[in-house]
């Protein structure tokens, strides 16, 4: 079958890359889209190049601009591929405007979409993120989601069990592969800024890296943020910066403070490779990337996350992220706290990681493959006269299986244990349970 993927930003080509080895491993044909959103070296073809990428069959040069013009271009762009290349699916990653921009037109053209990493939700309507994850969703057929807890996100907004697959996410696939290459590279081998700063050598690192509008494009919270920073100065404060920083710290005035701290060590973005070297050597990240608090509690890093809410709750339940906001004083009372107690630092490091064992783009090729031969992604016009049905909830006293229970024309919406909410595998054990259910 063909498989589409479109990407356009570096957390999705690091998060699509076994996805991309596992669809040329069984076999299948790839048609790999890139929109250009990021466009540096550093931010794209760096990626392709350590996580040795097929180069990408198209790429749409959309570049950066508002999210308007930004997400029409790549509409654009995309339908024209996908109405060329006609793929049998096409997989969208995350929640960039390249997710927004492939579901809706893909869905429009009747072809599947796949969603990795859906279900994530910060219930932060501000996100531009946010809006992309809701809108994708709405335009999915099969949702890849990493943990029980998206899976349950989207049950809350009806869609139906049988599309729902927790796979983990793909961010262990990518950690555990590369962090084992990265770590048997020699110091030559490293990024010019890694080599500079002789990392082999260097200790009490803390890895820091923002980007996101929210924490950004408000001088008020960099300036926290650089307050709290200035203090930490018996760290060594490494910053790779994202372009988009780079721009805002400058606006505001703000860079060359943060550079002439003489324990901040700024640098350009660095490739995947050294990154998770970084990060692993790190004593804690301080962070407002996605992707940085999954990989932190992948690799028993402790995580300080500047932000005030997130779409990855289960790190922080976990206990190995604490959400810390802009704010220069709780950022430092838990960075001390790392610092100060072995205790602590070690109950944030031994945080259970939530997101798998690395085996998610296997999981998801096995359900894309099965979905394909039993001609179940084909969108067409229903030919039956819809049935009605009527929701209606039970609470079951006798052992029944989830599938058992759908076998007399019910669908499980939702499943009750007492207080919590419980995701209605297949084989789940109903007795006890309370389901809310559809009536055929
Ligand atoms: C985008 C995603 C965000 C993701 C992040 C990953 C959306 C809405 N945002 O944010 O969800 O977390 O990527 O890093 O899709 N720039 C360059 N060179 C580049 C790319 C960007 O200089 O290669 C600069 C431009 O000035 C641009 C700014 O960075 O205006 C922001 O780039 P943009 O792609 O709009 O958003 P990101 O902040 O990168
Ligand atoms: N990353 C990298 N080099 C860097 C900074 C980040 O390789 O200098 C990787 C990081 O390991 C993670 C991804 O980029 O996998 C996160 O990207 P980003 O923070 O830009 O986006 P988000 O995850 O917030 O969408």
């Amino acid at each position: 079958m063909k498989i589409g993927i479109v990407l356009g930003t570096r957390p999705e080509i690091i998060k699509m890359a076994s996805v991309i080895d596992e669809i040329k491993n069984r076999g299948q044909e790839l048609l790999l889209i890139h929109t250009g959103q990021h466009y540096d070296k550093e931010m794209s073809d760096n990626f392709f190049f350590d996580l040795e990428l097929p180069a990408p069959n198209y790429n749409i040069h959309v570049g950066s601009g508002s999210h308007g013009e930004q997400t029409g271009k790549m509409m654009e762009g995309i339908e024209e591929v996908l109405l060329k290349e006609k793929p049998d699916i096409l997989l969208v990653q995350g929640d960039t405007n390249a997710v927004l921009a492939g579901a809706l037109v893909a869905s429009k053209l009747h072809i599947p979409v796949g969603h990795v990493e859906a279900g994530l939700r910060s219930f932060d309507e501000t996100m531009p993120e946010e809006i992309n994850r809701l809108v994708a969703d709405a335009c999915s057929k099969l949702y890849f989601v990493p943990t029980e807890e998206s899976a349950i996100n989207l049950m809350m907004e009806g869609i139906s069990r049988k599309r729902i697959f927790i796979t983990g996410n793909t961010v262990v696939d990518a950690c555990f592969r590369n962090l084992k290459i990265s770590k048997s590279r020699s110091i030559d081998k490293y990024d010019k800024g890694l080599v500079d700063l002789d990392i082999d050598n260097m200790e009490n690192i803390v890895t820091l890296t923002m980007h996101r509008a929210e924490t950004v494009d408000i001088k008020e919270r960099v300036e926290n943020i650089i307050g709290a920073i200035e203090e930490l100065s018996e760290m060594n404060i490494i910053f790779p910066i994202h372009p988009r920083t780079k721009k805002m710290l400058e606006n505001f005035g703000l860079l060359d403070k943060l550079n002439s701290m003489g324990h901040v060590h700024i640098i350009k973005p660095v490739g995947y490779l050294d990154f998770l070297l970084l990060i692993s050597k790190s004593t804690f990240i301080l962070t407002d990337s996605g992707g940085l608090q999954e990989e932190a509690i992948t690799l028993d890093v402790p995580a300080l996350t500047l932000r005030y809410n997130t779409e990855r709750p289960e790190t922080v339940t976990a206990g190995g992220n604490i959400l810390v906001g802009s704010d220069k004083e709780v950022i430092l009372e838990n960075a001390r706290k790392i610092l100060d107690s072995e205790e602590f630092a070690n109950k944030m490091k031994s945080a259970v990681n939530p997101y798998g064992v690395g085996d998610a783009a296997k999981i998801m090729l096995d359900v894309i493959l099965e979905a394909d031969e039993n001609n179940e992604l084909i969108i067409s016009a229903p030919d039956e006269v819809m049935s009605t049905f009527t929701r209606k909830v039970i609470t079951l006293d006798k052992d029944i299986s989830v599938n058992e229970f759908e076998e007399d024309n019910n669908l499980v919406k939702m499943v009750l244990d007492g207080e919590n909410i419980k995701f209605p595998y297949d084989d789940l054990n109903l007795n006890g349970l309370t389901v809310i259910y559809d009536c055929y």
